[in-house]
């Protein structure tokens, strides 16, 4: 049973990315997303004294809390406080070479249950949403300064928001007569812009809404394209790769990253034989596996969570 963290973090599928990664004695982890480092520790537990883990995450307080967890863990570590797209490129600039190399996508508990950081529609607190607090941009200029039809563009696209175009049009309105700053403002506007009958139809009428906005605040998509690559690019031969997502958007990026890699003849379809002799890189291990009913009635966030998986077949990617 997954522990939960003295911040109170859950780990999502931890006992399925445990074994899909089977982290062997000395070998060399990279955990992209360190959180409250509750996958990180079942790891390390597994690589022993004679391995590596290396935690990356961009959020100050994944720092803090990598600082006091390091001390348990019987393995060499090292953490990298950046972008995960950003510490990658930096461990390859260094020739690191990995056997694992693992993601957990999005927000961790930490992040949303800390009121004043505005992650939550459920609590009032000042437009924010950044997972770095040093970076510029935050919820509040994602509301306040783009134009409507880029709010209206991020909320189809990164929340999947039906009433996208009412929304926007909604908060241009409404910033028109005084800056948006809260939380409780924005998910008022949002409210009266869906109609009745549709206001708690799929959940919290502000749902699509905040995770668009996150999604744009922290530019997850634009490091998870950056990142896989990158986490490919390091991973040694018979390495491991394994990516958790939580919503459609990231889960089919990662997805048809790893099918591109376990494809062998990409010879046009009309060729009666292969000429490309194009090898798979990549053994899909793990293909959207989703938490069991007991983990989602445990802890409702991993009811959307999917994990996918793959094992490098080569040395050097083509
Ligand atoms: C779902 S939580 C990870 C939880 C962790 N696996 C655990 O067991 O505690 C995601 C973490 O990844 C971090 N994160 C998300 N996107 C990131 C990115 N592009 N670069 C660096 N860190 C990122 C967030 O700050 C958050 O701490």
């Amino acid at each position: 049973m997954p522990r939960q963290s003295a911040d109170g973090h859950v780990p999502v599928l931890a006992a399925e990315l445990v074994d899909v990664l089977a982290p062997h004695g000395g070998e060399t982890a990279v955990d992209c997303t360190f959180g409250a480092g509750g996958h990180a520790r079942l790891v390390a537990e597994r690589l022993g004294p004679d391995g590596t883990l290396i935690a990356i995450d961009r959020d100050p307080v994944a720092e803090e809390r990598f600082a006091e967890l390091a001390a348990e863990l019987p393995c060499d570590t090292r953490f990298i406080r950046a972008a995960f797209a950003d510490g990658l490129a930096q461990l390859r600039e260094e020739g690191v070479r990995a056997d694992l190399v693992y993601l957990d996508l999005g927000m961790s508990s930490m992040q949303v249950d800390t009121r004043e950081r505005g992650f939550s529609y459920s609590y009032e607190a000042p437009l924010d949403m950044r997972m770095d607090p040093d970076q510029e941009l935050d919820a509040r200029d994602v509301v306040n300064e783009w134009d409507e039809r880029q709010l209206a563009r991020a909320l189809r696209e990164l929340g999947e928001e039906r009433y996208a175009g009412q929304i926007a049009r909604a908060i241009v309105r409404a910033r028109g007569r005084t800056p948006i700053e809260t939380t409780k403002q924005l998910v008022e506007i949002v409210s009266d812009a869906i109609p009745v009958p549709a206001r708690f139809a799929g959940g919290h009428p502000a749902k699509r809404t905040f995770q668009a906005i996150r999604i744009a605040v922290n530019d997850e998509l634009g490091q998870l394209d950056a990142a896989l690559p990158l986490a490919w690019e390091l991973l040694r031969k018979e390495g491991r790769f394994a990516g958790i997502s939580f919503h459609s958007l990231e889960d089919r990026r990662v997805k048809r990253f790893l099918a591109d890699r376990a494809r062998g003849c990409i010879c046009p379809p009309d060729l009666p034989v292969c000429v490309c002799g194009h090898e798979p890189e990549a053994d899909l291990i793990g293909r959207g596996i989703a938490a069991s009913a007991d983990e989602v009635a445990a802890n409702p966030r991993a009811k959307s969570a999917r994990l996918r998986a793959a094992r490098k077949l080569v040395e050097v990617a083509a």
